[in-house]
């Protein structure tokens, strides 16, 4: 309908045009070619939308509730998000709840579970707002969330909050209220996970240091706080920054050990502390026995990345026993934070 209108307006102009300017007729190349482009433009945007409601509409049909659409069909995603035609009633709200670490804990395999609640809308990478980009306002940290409904709520992770020592002020003073996600694990295996990550990544050149150079001081063979990897591990250094500006009530905290053998036990308990109904199931997932992970079912199955799960570098045992000593009292100080404890630390 649009396209019609728009194309018999430029003609009328046209023809007015080209008797108005009778021997401008350069002016009237130009203005033809715009015009073309306009109704060729007009046209492909009306072509397009229709073709998209069309198909959109014969899915609902299919589909019992709006609500449900992530739930039932994870290939429609895309189009919910799409940069033109997204859904109506939807908008980009700040999140309502951050995944703010730790990092190598498994926060990719927790969003990729949340992802597929009805009531979750995931921002789709790690934004890092708080620490790297906090000077461009909330409204730059709005514009990169996912289009959600109302009654969804808006998730974003970024490891790196957890240990950044000013991020907890700033996320106060965005929401006060906000609620927080903390998935934490075993921290030598925590500690060996982030190396081999960085060492993954620099195509294992082997005149890069070994994780016991790094990790202990060859000297006096005690372990070296200083070394990032061992410090991010410090989770009652960085919890204690936390807990200035946030209650515990508001922290929930996820056994990544845990996590990793019975994922859906600790979904449960996230549902619940972001009350939300029981939507997230087995049913929902296979085991993939190659990637020793689970898999969401569905139009297109879909797995997290293959640099998940990665081997780790092999370390000597001595090194191990080494670090489990250094972390014993910072993981009874953190337990005691969280009035928790994880057996097995
Ligand atoms: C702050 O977070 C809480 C908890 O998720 C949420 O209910 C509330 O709507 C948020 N406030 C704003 C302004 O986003
Ligand atoms: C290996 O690491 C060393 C020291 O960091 C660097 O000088 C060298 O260029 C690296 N080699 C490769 C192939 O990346
Ligand atoms: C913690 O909760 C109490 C009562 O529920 C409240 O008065 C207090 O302001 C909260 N503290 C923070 C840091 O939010």
């Amino acid at each position: 309908m649009s396209c019609k209108t728009t194309a018999t307006n430029i003609f009328v102009l046209m023809t007015n045009q080209f008797y108005i300017n009778q021997y401008k007729k350069l002016t009237l190349i130009i203005f033809t070619i715009c015009a073309v482009g306009l109704i060729i433009f007009t046209c492909a945007q009306t072509f397009f939308a229709n073709s998209y409601l069309f198909n959109f509409r014969t899915e609902l049909k299919t589909l019992p509730k709006l609500e449900e659409i992530k739930h039932e069909d994870y290939s429609i995603r895309p189009k919910i998000r799409h940069r033109f035609h997204r859904y109506p009633h939807t908008s980009r709200y700040l999140p309502q709840c951050i995944i703010i670490g730790v990092r190598k804990g498994g926060t990719g395999a927790l969003i990729h579970f949340l992802d597929i609640h009805p009531n979750i809308a995931i921002a789709s990478t790690e934004v890092h707002f708080f620490d790297n980009n906090y000077k461009r306002g909330l409204n730059w940290y709005r514009k990169r969330m996912p289009y959600s409904f109302p009654n969804q709520i808006t998730i974003e992770k970024t490891p790196a909050y957890f240990v950044k020592k000013h991020v907890p002020e700033s996320v106060k003073k965005m929401n006060q209220s906000i609620k927080l996600l903390l998935i934490v694990r075993e921290p030598v295996e925590r500690t060996i996970s982030d190396y081999t990550q960085i060492w993954g990544k620099l195509v294992r050149n082997s005149s890069y240091p070994t994780f016991e150079e790094l990790a202990i001081d060859p000297a006096t063979k005690i372990v070296k706080p200083s070394f990032a990897a061992t410090e991010r591990s410090l989770y009652d250094k960085h919890m204690a920054n936390w807990l200035k500006y946030f209650n515990l009530s508001q922290i929930h905290i996820v056994d990544g050990d845990n996590f990793r053998r019975n994922p859906f036990q600790e979904i449960v308990e996230i549902e619940k502390f972001l009350h939300l109904e029981h939507k997230i199931s087995e049913k929902d997932y296979y085991f993939d026995p190659d990637k020793k992970f689970y898999c969401i079912k569905g139009f297109i199955n879909r797995c997290l990345p293959d640099s998940k799960g990665r081997q780790h570098v092999k370390v000597q045992e001595y090194v191990k026993t080494k670090l489990r000593k250094f972390f014993r009292p910072h993981n009874e100080m953190f337990f005691k934070m969280i009035s928790r404890r994880f057996e097995n630390w």
